[in-house]
């Protein structure tokens, strides 16, 4: 299966850490923050990736990652993603890397403590549609929030004010090809971007997105406080602290 990671858009909300870099090439411990996610898809198996990039930092990607010999790769793909349309604009760039088949996305910015493996096998043997993994999180506002019912997500609701569950929706999501003709359909939500969340419900329309629970913790690292909990529980996994 191929793997994409998502590393586009602006960070505006780590101004002024992000106004001369891109968010993803900040420091989590003792790396760069897209190492993780990198890492992530390379352990579980997906070897052939696509990065896309953003902002004015693109070319720094390439100096840093190469061919992704550190993380025992022989090549990495890359793109460019214009201006901050948002998560389903970014994913709309790797049609053309995809090229019809199933494959595993995760945001540039998220952090897990375990392996996904058991997750992009499960993928692997479903027969078409979405998989995603959701987490149980004390705040489930500041993300895309699954209402479950009889065990099924009935709708995701993207930040929602009075949240229906507290299993927030993680950006790492597993897609058939189908994905690219939903989001030629999607109109810009009130933020101005085409939103990842808008794909996952019409997936739970056509009655094909299953779900996950992700194992051991899980973060972004696009707040000032959700990047120092990062720094911090990689500090503690890595240091053994
Ligand atoms: O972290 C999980 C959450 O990520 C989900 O629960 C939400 O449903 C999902 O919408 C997203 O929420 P955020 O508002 O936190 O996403 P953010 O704008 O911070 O973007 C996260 C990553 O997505 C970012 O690190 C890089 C990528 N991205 C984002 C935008 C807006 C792009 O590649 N291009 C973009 O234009």
């Amino acid at each position: 299966m191929k793997g994409v990671v998502l590393a586009g858009g602006l960070g505006t909300r780590l101004y002024p850490l992000t106004k001369v870099t891109n968010k993803h090439l900040l420091p989590i411990y003792s790396k760069p923050m897209i190492y993780y996610p990198i890492q992530t898809l390379v352990d579980a198996g997906v070897k052939d990736i696509l990065i896309v990039t953003g902002g004015n930092s693109a070319g720094d990607f390439l100096r840093l990652l190469g061919n992704g010999r550190e993380f025992g790769l022989k090549h990495i793909n890359y793109t460019y993603q214009e201006g901050e349309g948002g998560i389903a604009d970014a994913l709309s760039l790797a049609e053309h890397f995809v090229k019809g088949g199933k494959f595993v996305v995760i945001l540039g910015d998220n952090i897990v403590e375990e392996s996904i493996k058991g997750e992009v096998k499960i993928f692997s043997k479903q027969k078409e549609g979405a998989r995603i993994l959701l987490k149980e999180v004390e705040h489930p506002e500041r993300f895309g929030v699954a209402e479950i019912k009889d065990d099924r997500i009935v709708k995701i609701i993207e930040k929602p004010k009075v949240p229906p569950s507290n299993f927030a929706v993680t950006g790492i999501y597993m897609y058939d090809s189908y994905a690219f003709d939903i989001i030629k359909t999607l109109k810009p939500s009130a933020r101005g971007e085409l939103e990842i969340t808008d794909v996952n419900n019409r997936y739970i329309d056509n009655g094909t997105l299953t779900y996950g629970i992700l194992k051991g913790w899980w973060t972004d690292a696009g707040t000032f406080e959700s990047l120092i909990r990062a720094n911090n529980l990689v500090y503690k996994k890595e240091a053994g602290k």
